[in-house]
């Protein structure tokens, strides 16, 4: 027998963060996304927690995860479990590498993403979707963000130095320059949601 016979098998990833703003997300699509909506892409889907608690809440949407292609394994082993026909993926969406998903899709989501990318992929990202989504197709980036050039809580402080001293490139966002950019991609901000634990759900609609 060959040492990598007996290889352990991967764990499921779990996100506690994802299992707690979940629902309070949830509730807020549910707000937004109206009946003629049918697709969603999940750019950084994670672990890939979102897509099982949110897609069997809209079963008229598909769902596609993506993410990079590291986390697929993990993202694969959640979807595996609920084997649930709306969701599809995980594909392979690395802002800075890969071209934008080919297909239509009526909404892009993304959730925690934003300080985690450098900002310059977030420009990208936004010019992404503003290439390629369709009139009225909504954009929904959940996170934290600051206002006026301010953190909303001193844990978000405290949480943007941890950032920063994982990656120099990491940092909570500012939400004028994520609207401004969304605006000059041909995004209308529709709504600014205020979340628990000083997150934000901001939700923008192609012009
Ligand atoms: C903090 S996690 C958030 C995961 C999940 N959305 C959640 O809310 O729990 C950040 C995610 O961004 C993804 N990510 C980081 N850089 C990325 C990039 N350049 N393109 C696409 N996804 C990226 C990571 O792989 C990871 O899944």
């Amino acid at each position: 027998m060959f040492k990598h016979d007996k290889l352990p098998l991967m764990e499921k990833p779990y996100s506690a963060s994802c299992e707690r703003n979940a629902k309070a997300i949830c509730d807020v699509l549910k707000k937004i996304i109206g009946d003629n909506y049918t697709s969603l892409l999940e750019l950084g889907s994670g672990t890939g927690q979102h897509a099982v608690y949110m897609a069997p809440q809209f079963p008229q949407i598909t769902w596609i995860c993506s993410d990079v292609k590291s986390n697929h394994e993990g993202i694969n082993l959640w979807l595996k479990e609920v084997n649930l026909s709306n969701i599809k993926g995980p594909i392979e969406f690395e802002i800075g590498k890969d071209v934008f998903p080919s297909g239509v899709f009526d909404m892009v989501y993304t959730a925690n993403t934003f300080h985690i990318m450098d900002w310059e992929k977030d420009k990208l990202f936004m010019q992404l979707c503003g290439n390629n989504l369709k009139k009225d197709a909504l954009v929904i980036i959940y996170g934290p963000f600051n206002y006026n050039g301010t953190y909303t809580s001193q844990s978000n402080a405290d949480f943007d130095i941890w950032l920063k001293e994982r990656n120099s490139l990491s940092a909570i966002r500012s939400y004028e320059d994520v609207s401004k950019n969304m605006i000059s991609s041909g995004f209308t901000l529709l709504q600014d949601f205020d979340m628990p634990a000083n997150n934000r759900t901001l939700v923008f609609k192609k012009r």
